[in-house]
């Protein structure tokens, strides 16, 4: 057997980011928690990104293609799955298809959210759609918990996967790899990085990082910004009120532009 470098750091470091912003998603499913649920998915949505484009331009394991999608791969895995070997070294079919689908879950998630917070909170980026005619609308929500209720199914699934992987294929240390990046293989199968790997998860993590810094340091943004909020006019039309507040009524300034 050999010890084989599998799971580069950025998709490690991507697993555990992602685990624990999923996790908190759920944690702050709470209508006095909103703000921080919306800013949440906005953070995973980056990690969702980088993760998408990694799956097209990552090393290979880490790569759509390589993960092995095919029903002969599927019939081939399930037909040896009590058996010793196993020619699947990166993500087996069966894991292929929960992968694909948790991030296709966690997407979908992410932008019914966001329409969702917009229609019915009159908050975040999607907010100018709290008008009459979508507020009653409640698609979005109903599809943003379906979506978020399959996506936990998912999870569980994964992790079921892990735990059965571990009682049937202990040798392979499929769950150590996750967090060392190693597996032990037939053959020596080890990928590395090129520069431009290394840079593009590099600069996608100082955004992730800066996205976080931001939001700590306004945390009152465009994101979470509500249409409901009181405006203050004294403080947002100063020269009026002090030229003309005097005799003039202060009226909104948009009715004087
Ligand atoms: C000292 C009191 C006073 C101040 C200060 C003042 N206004 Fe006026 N303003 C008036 C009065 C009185 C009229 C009505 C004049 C009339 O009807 O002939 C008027 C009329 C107007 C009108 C025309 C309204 C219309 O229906 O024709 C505008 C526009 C206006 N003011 C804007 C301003 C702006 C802008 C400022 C601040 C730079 C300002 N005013 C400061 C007293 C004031």
């Amino acid at each position: 057997m050999n010890k084989s470098y599998i799971w580069s750091l950025p998709t490690r470091v991507f697993h555990i980011l992602f685990a624990i912003l999923i996790t908190l998603a759920f944690l702050t499913d709470d209508d006095n928690l909103l703000k921080y649920h919306a800013i949440i998915g906005y953070a995973a949505l980056i990690l969702l990104v980088f993760r998408i484009i990694w799956g097209f331009i990552g090393p290979k394991y880490s790569k759509f293609k390589d993960f092995p999608l095919g029903i002969k791969n599927v019939k081939e895995f399930l037909s040896s799955l009590l058996s010793d070997s196993s020619k699947f070294i990166g993500h087996n079919p069966l894991a292929s298809y929960v992968m694909i689908a948790i991030l296709a879950f966690a997407f979908f998630s992410i932008i019914t959210g966001s329409l969702t917070y917009g229609i019915q909170e009159g908050k975040g980026i999607f907010s100018y759609l709290n008008s009459s005619f979508f507020k009653e609308m409640e698609l979005f929500e109903e599809m943003h918990e379906l979506f978020a209720n399959l996506l936990m199914i998912l999870v569980f699934i994964h992790l079921a996967g892990i735990f059965s992987d571990r009682v049937l294929h202990p040798k392979y240390k499929t769950l150590n790899s996750i967090f060392n990046g190693y597996k032990f293989t037939q053959n020596d199968e080890s990928i590395k990085l090129n520069i431009f790997q290394k840079l593009f998860a590099f600069i996608m993590l100082i955004i992730f990082i800066w996205f976080l810094f931001f939001n700590v340091q306004n945390p009152k943004n465009i994101l979470n910004a509500s249409i409901f909020e009181p405006q203050n006019y004294t403080v947002q039309n100063e020269l009026f009120v002090d030229e003309c507040a005097a005799c003039h009524t202060l009226y909104p300034s948009k009715s004087f532009t």
